[in-house]
């Protein structure tokens, strides 16, 4: 899968992805994920990528054309699945849509900034709007950033088997259950004893019931 990633701050993705999992992915062969700095596209000679809104409201406005000149450059070169634009008024992403994002071969991210992106962009370019969650972040790039990470770990080979994707958090709208390494005893906190107990069955059992109490407790909405 191939994601490429649109910004006027390549720099704060940079070293994200230059670790852990998605450099693992990356060097892999299983995930390129492309940082575009959208000043480059400008062809003024401040680079100027943001204006001022027509209307006279305060804050500045993601300019037009580097982003089309961007798209327009990347869409000649493959096809794209989705260019999904990051913003708070968007759907809100979660597992779901993780899994069916992984599936994709090409998508764009295009991250916004400042009071946002040039409306025209949203309305002739971007084919899916996404938030990370209700609340507004300075820009788009931790929304790229969050939405990568989730995706890339669910292509096949990104995680070894032990850490299967298959028994996370919200796979099957359960939420995980509680999980303890050595020492089975510390300062008189104790393991449960049925995950020393080597009966697989049981143990299944038992991390099953957990998941299903702290769903009901913690999450009842993902059980409705
Ligand atoms: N840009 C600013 N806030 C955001 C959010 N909550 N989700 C996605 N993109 C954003």
């Amino acid at each position: 899968m191939r994601i490429d990633i649109l910004t006027v701050f390549p720099d704060m993705l940079e070293g994200f992805f230059n670790c852990s999992m998605m450099a693992r992915a990356q060097k892999a062969g299983l995930a390129e994920i492309h940082l575009h700095d959208i000043r480059e596209y400008t062809t003024d000679k401040h680079h100027k990528t943001d204006d001022y809104p027509f209307g006279g409201c305060a804050g500045l406005v993601m300019k037009i054309e580097p982003i089309d000149r961007l798209i327009t450059d990347l869409k000649s070169q493959r096809d794209y699945d989705e260019v999904i634009y990051t913003s708070p008024d968007g759907e809100q992403f979660n597992q779901k849509t993780a899994n069916s994002l992984s599936l994709l071969d090409n998508v764009i991210i295009l991250c916004g900034h400042y009071k946002g992106i040039d409306y025209r962009i949203r309305e002739h370019l971007i084919t899916r709007e996404i938030s990370i969650g209700d609340y507004v972040l300075t820009g788009g790039e931790l929304a790229a950033a969050v939405m990568t990470d989730s995706i890339v770990r669910l292509i096949p080979g990104v995680l070894s088997d032990e850490q299967s994707a298959l028994s996370d958090c919200f796979q099957d709208n359960l939420l995980a259950p509680p999980v303890y390494t050595r020492p089975a005893e510390y300062k008189g906190w104790r393991v449960p004893d049925v995950l020393l107990s080597g009966n697989q069955a049981l143990i299944d059992d038992w991390e099953f019931q957990q998941s299903m109490e702290r769903t009901k407790r913690l999450r009842p909405d993902l059980l409705e």
